[in-house]
């Protein structure tokens, strides 16, 4: 579990502070979705979790253990972190390398290596880039390969800041699907950062952050349609929803249980069927 305790923090020479008392709880082996505002501080809580920031007022805990300068080794076992820019992340001189450096970091043993670096590429679908150079791929691969580097760690936590920003739809469908299935295990617990409603839609919570403040932490289901929230916070409504509501706003009783593209597919072509 991480729990965030009446967090204070202000950027080091500004007058206003981002959080003042800020509390969330994310429960283990869950997908919480951060969404707000460009500037609502996301990356910053993120990065303030991850121990990456001067430790600020208040607690933070990552599975028991507080985020502070004593703990900070340990805690990097703990958390896995991909940023959205993959430029720079890659520190391997080949995409193996690169995932490799990580373990290296770890003290892994090197003839475990091939084997957990194998697994990680073949989970973001890059083994054919294996001995590939950063400069021979796009910014979307190096985005996987980042993200194989953090999985092949085993992380108890993966915080994802729009790492999937990056990639095509299908890339980012394979990645965040990988993730999906990852949780459903029971391993790992994911934070994802995004602006993106399909990723908001697969997550188990939303944590709605507006000012410095949660200003709801709810089901994506109960985020999404509630369309006041949806467009205060700078999101937009998955494709499914937005076109469920012109149906409604027609005369078209589409029924309230239905949220996804599939279910509204389905539901219009019984109606279809029915009237022909
Ligand atoms: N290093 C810094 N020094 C001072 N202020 C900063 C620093 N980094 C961010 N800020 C400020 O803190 C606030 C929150 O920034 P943060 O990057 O956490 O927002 P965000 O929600 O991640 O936004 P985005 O959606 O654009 O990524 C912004 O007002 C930003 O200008
Ligand atoms: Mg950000």
């Amino acid at each position: 579990m991480i729990s965030v305790e009446k967090l204070t923090f202000t950027y080091p020479h500004q007058e206003a502070a981002l959080f003042e008392d800020l509390s969330l709880t994310i429960p283990d082996h869950q997908w919480v979705a951060i969404v707000g505002r460009n500037g609502s501080g996301k990356s910053t809580l993120a990065r303030l979790i991850a121990g990456l920031l001067p430790t600020p007022a208040g607690t933070i805990t990552v599975n028991g253990l507080p985020v502070d300068e004593d703990h900070l080794a340990a805690l990097h076992q703990q958390l896995g972190f991909v940023f959205q820019n993959p430029d720079n992340q890659f520190v391997g001189a080949t995409v193996a390398d690169d995932v490799a450096f990580g373990l290296e970091n770890r003290r892994v043993a090197p003839q475990k290596m091939p084997t957990i670096i194998e697994r990680a590429l073949a989970q973001v679908r890059m083994t054919p880039f294996k001995a590939a150079r950063p400069e021979e791929l796009s910014g979307g691969q190096k985005q996987r390969v980042a993200l194989a580097g953090a999985l092949a760690l085993k992380p108890a936590v993966l915080i994802l800041d729009e790492a999937t920003s990056m990639l095509d739809p299908q890339g980012r469908g394979e990645v965040l699907s990988q993730l999906a299935s990852l949780r459903q295990q029971g391993e790992l617990t994911i934070i994802s950062i995004t602006h993106d409603p399909a990723e908001v839609a697969l997550a188990d919570q939303v944590i709605v952050l507006d000012q410095g403040q949660v200003r709801r932490q709810d089901s994506p289901e109960r985020v999404l349609t509630d369309v006041a929230l949806v467009e205060a916070v700078g999101l937009v409504q998955p494709f499914a929803l937005r076109l469920k509501a012109a149906l409604q706003a027609q005369g078209v009783a589409v029924p309230a249980t239905i949220t996804t593209e599939g279910e509204l597919v389905q539901w219009l072509n019984q109606q279809l069927n029915t009237r022909g």
